[in-house]
């Protein structure tokens, strides 16, 4: 029988424009990407071993490209985890408000570009794990 796998996220597949001296990504925001984009941030420079996020957003949306490199996100939606590895500049992770999540794995020089459909809020993270898992019950 087969069993359907429930998604956490979804992978966004943005144009590629393949050519000899290079190939070209771009992205338009009522095209590819299913939230206003308000802020736009990137993680680099991460040490080997290094993990970066552990928490999750009240409101926010974002979606996660590898512009260069390759890295883990590790997701959950307070019933299951589920674990994705990005490593193609032209395709991002796109993912909703209340998901748990975090990225480990850097590969050497590893760029991680993050759309946001929010202003940086101190106030929209829930960093405790098991307060997460309490919102999610009571939704
Ligand atoms: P944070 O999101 O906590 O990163 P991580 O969860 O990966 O450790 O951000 C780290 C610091 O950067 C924190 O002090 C807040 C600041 N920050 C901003 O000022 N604006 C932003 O858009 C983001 C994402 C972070």
């Amino acid at each position: 029988m087969n069993k359907q796998v429930n998604h956490i996220a979804k992978f966004i597949h943005l144009p590629k424009i393949e050519d000899e001296r290079g190939n070209l990504t771009y992205i338009e925001e009522e095209n590819q990407i299913p939230f206003r984009i308000q802020r736009v941030y990137w993680i680099y420079d991460v040490p080997g071993g290094e993990s970066r996020g552990s928490h999750a957003f009240r409101a926010t949306e974002e979606l996660i490209i590898p512009l260069s490199g390759s890295f883990d996100v590790i997701l959950h939606d307070g019933e299951k985890s589920q674990k994705y590895q990005l490593n193609r500049s032209y395709i991002g992770l796109y993912i909703p408000k209340m998901i748990y999540w975090s990225l480990d794995n850097f590969s050497t020089n590893s760029l991680a570009l993050i759309l946001a459909s929010t202003n940086y809020s101190v106030n929209d993270y829930i960093r405790d794990f098991n307060v997460f898992l309490k919102l999610c019950e009571k939704s």
